[in-house]
């Protein structure tokens, strides 16, 4: 890797509960995110995605291992500087979009950098806010806009601020498949256009194809890696992590727990076939 990266974890792991009914749903995760790059996170429903976004934004404490963001090491971090963390390097998207609903799409879009009280760069607000479709709505509450219209607001949200990087949770969950398209080659613009990082979790092959890079997670660790995804790509790994986790809990390869740069043979031997 070049640069070295924005944000990245080691020996992580995220335990729920203890004794019987304890969940591990992260089992010892390390992994990189570069600078400038977007990475999608892919895996079964329950296999630690979002838990993993959460102990990367600092907004849940791990179990064990570590997680720096932008040279910081995030469980060093008392509240006030966790809490100053995440108003002004970073910007999330989540699965509920955490609207404020007294509040119009304009203030809630700029309200993480009115709390800090730094000052909106208009031209950026007007760019970000056209190449979402939302100038038309900018007055409304939350209440008063589609399901769609609100994901893009939380998405607006995110992005204003440009923070160092940004955490989505299936951005696009909610979203038609024009506007998913849009949203997603404005997120990949951002990030070869602007340098904004982001990690995004999603179900969809073809919101993943929009990535630079898409890791897979099966039951809390990393379990495959693919480079310049394609579509076909991803789907052919998924199949072939699907069928290779029947056998053991994680697959083949990837089982060292070295930075997670390795590609396992499964998905490195199916991959070009995509492209
Ligand atoms: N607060 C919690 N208490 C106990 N267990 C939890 C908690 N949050 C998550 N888990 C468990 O941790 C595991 C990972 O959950 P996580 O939400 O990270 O999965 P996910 O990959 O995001 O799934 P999905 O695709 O359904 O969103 C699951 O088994 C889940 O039940
Ligand atoms: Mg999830």
């Amino acid at each position: 890797m070049k640069t070295p990266p924005i944000a990245f974890a080691r020996g992580l792991v995220k335990r729920y509960g203890t004794g019987e009914t304890a969940v591990e749903a992260l089992a010892g995760i390390d992994v990189d995110f570069a600078r400038g790059e977007l990475t999608a996170i892919m895996g079964p429903s329950g296999s630690g995605k979002s838990t993993l976004m959460h102990c990367m934004a600092g907004l849940d404490t791990v179990t064990s291992g570590s997680v720096v963001i932008d040279g910081a090491d995030v469980g060093r971090m008392n509240q006030r500087q966790l809490t100053r963390l995440r108003r002004t390097r970073l910007g999330f998207i989540f699965q509920a979009f955490n609207l404020v609903p007294t509040l119009t799409a304009a203030e809630n879009i700029t309200l993480p950098l009115d709390i800090a009280r730094t000052p909106v760069d208009r031209a950026h607000f007007d760019a970000v806010v056209a190449a979402l479709g939302l100038d038309a709505r900018l007055g409304h509450r939350p209440s008063e806009l589609s399901g769609g219209q609100q994901q893009r607001v939380a998405c607006a949200r995110a992005l204003v601020a440009k923070p160092a990087v940004i955490f989505a949770d299936e951005p696009t969950g909610n979203l038609d498949s024009r506007a998913a398209t849009e949203l997603l080659a404005f997120l990949r613009r951002s990030v070869d256009e602007l340098g904004q990082t982001v990690v995004m979790v999603t179900h969809d092959p073809r919101a993943a194809a929009y990535a630079h890079r898409v890791l897979f997670l099966a039951d809390g660790r990393l379990v495959g890696e693919l480079e310049a995804p394609t579509q076909a790509s991803v789907l052919e790994a998924l199949g072939s992590l699907g069928s290779a986790s029947g056998d053991g809990p994680a697959g083949p390869g990837l089982r060292s727990g070295g930075p997670a740069t390795i590609l396992p043979a499964t998905i490195a031997a199916g991959s070009p076939a995509g492209r």
